[in-house]
């Protein structure tokens, strides 16, 4: 058992005092598995002003009430957990970011050995206290601290885990940019043939249609109590459009079957890879004749993801020995990712069978690697437009 102080409740904060060493000791020794098993040196990564931002975020409790009380994921996570039993019972987990603790538990209910459950919020000081009032600190061992190394507050695990578990998918499943940590994760820890939940996660995109969103934000400016105040449009389509939303849409307002964006592999996939992915796309409108309308918006991109929890692409499991998938598409039940929309400033009318081409490309941006910069090309029906996003 790890544990700093010698006794098992661990609940680990300053991990110079466990090891004694200085940083750049402990880099030194930090060696990575490559996948072709030689070992290479484990990057540093510098915690930035916007990654403590990040983590203060996700130390205010409403943040862990919305996921935990998205049933759709918290439920498949469980499923999974308990789904892959026999590859959890007596193994060693480590929870990437663990927030209260909830899937550690999970794991630890499903018989591990051991779980590190890591989490560089304050959020893991309740997570400790969770444990604790479960009777679970023989097992669960809190690391509150960062998975990435750089400084003394980065945690270190001195054993090899069989199984990592996240909930890493931001928005779009990429914002956020917290598989890097999964990866840095799975580099530092994971024996070879360790599970990875999930195992794989695909971002989608579509062109959808949205006529009561610019009804209700944009079309609304002209009539306001019997005064014309169209003179608020620009401004309005500014505010509304000019960066990606989250909303939920339904299946009805998506127009074509959707276009992959990236499939990523969590056993596979670097760090570098998620830097920047672009994705050149066509599609055909089946848009029905009624929503064939002057007025109607298209609005392309749907972005969303599923999140197999075993390597299948299956989009719904029909027997236990079929891929769990979190889905967040919008003809599936909402979760709290929703979807995100990246709106044209104004409508575009297509027909049905009209082709729709052009790229996608979402790069991490360089001022802070968690927002995500979205250049949107598209052309169809003699026009061209390139929308510029950054979801902050
Ligand atoms: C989406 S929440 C998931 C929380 C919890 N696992 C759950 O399912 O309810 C992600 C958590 O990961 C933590 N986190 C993100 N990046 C991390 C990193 N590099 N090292 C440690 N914790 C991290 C965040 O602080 C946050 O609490």
């Amino acid at each position: 058992m790890y544990s700093s102080s010698g006794d098992s409740n661990g609940y680990h904060q300053d991990n110079k005092q466990q090891f004694g060493m200085s940083q750049r000791d402990r880099v030194r020794r930090v060696r990575a598995k490559s996948r072709d098993g030689f070992g290479e040196e484990q990057k540093v990564t510098p915690c930035t002003e916007f990654d403590k931002a990040y983590f203060n975020s996700y130390a205010h409790v409403g943040i862990h009430e919305e996921m935990i009380k998205d049933h759709v994921r918290t439920n498949t996570y469980r499923d999974a957990i308990f789904h892959h039993q026999s590859l959890i019972e007596g193994k060693v987990v480590v929870d990437v970011g663990c927030g209260t603790g909830i899937l550690s538990i999970f794991c630890a209910q499903a018989g591990a050995k051991r779980v590190y459950a890591v989490d560089a919020s304050d959020i893991a000081v309740q997570a400790n206290e969770v444990v604790k009032a479960n009777n679970l600190s023989d097992k669960v061992i809190v690391l509150h601290g960062r998975v990435e190394i750089e400084c003394i507050k980065d945690v270190e695990i001195n054993e090899e885990v069989d199984v990592i578990i996240s909930e890493w998918m931001g928005y779009m499943l990429l914002y956020e940019s917290m598989l890097g940590s999964v990866i840095t994760a799975r580099d530092r820890w994971l024996k070879h043939g360790g599970l990875i939940l999930p195992s794989n996660a695909t971002l989608y995109m579509a062109p959808v249609t949205h006529p009561d969103r610019y009804r209700e934000s944009i079309e609304f400016w002209r009539n306001v109590y019997g005064i014309d105040m169209s003179a608020m449009l620009p401004l309005a389509k500014q505010c509304a459009f000019e960066e990606p939303s989250v909303e939920t849409i339904s299946g009805e307002n998506v127009l074509t079957w959707p276009h992959v964006v990236k499939h990523v592999d969590c056993y596979t996939i670097t760090i570098d890879e998620l830097e920047s992915v672009t994705t050149t796309y066509k599609f055909r409108s089946m848009m029905r004749a009624s929503l064939i309308n002057p007025r109607v918006p298209v609005l392309p991109t749907v972005p969303s993801n599923n999140s197999p929890m075993d390597g299948s692409q299956r989009k719904k499991r029909t027997n236990p020995n079929e891929a769990l998938v979190l889905s967040t598409a919008p003809e599936d039940p909402p979760t709290h990712w929703q979807q995100t929309l990246i709106y044209f400033y104004d409508p575009i009318d297509v027909e049905q069978d009209q082709l729709i081409e052009g790229s996608a490309t979402l790069t991490q941006s360089k001022e802070n690697r968690r927002f995500m910069n979205i250049n949107l090309r598209y052309s169809s029906g003699g026009r061209s437009f390139v929308k510029e996003s950054v979801m902050r």
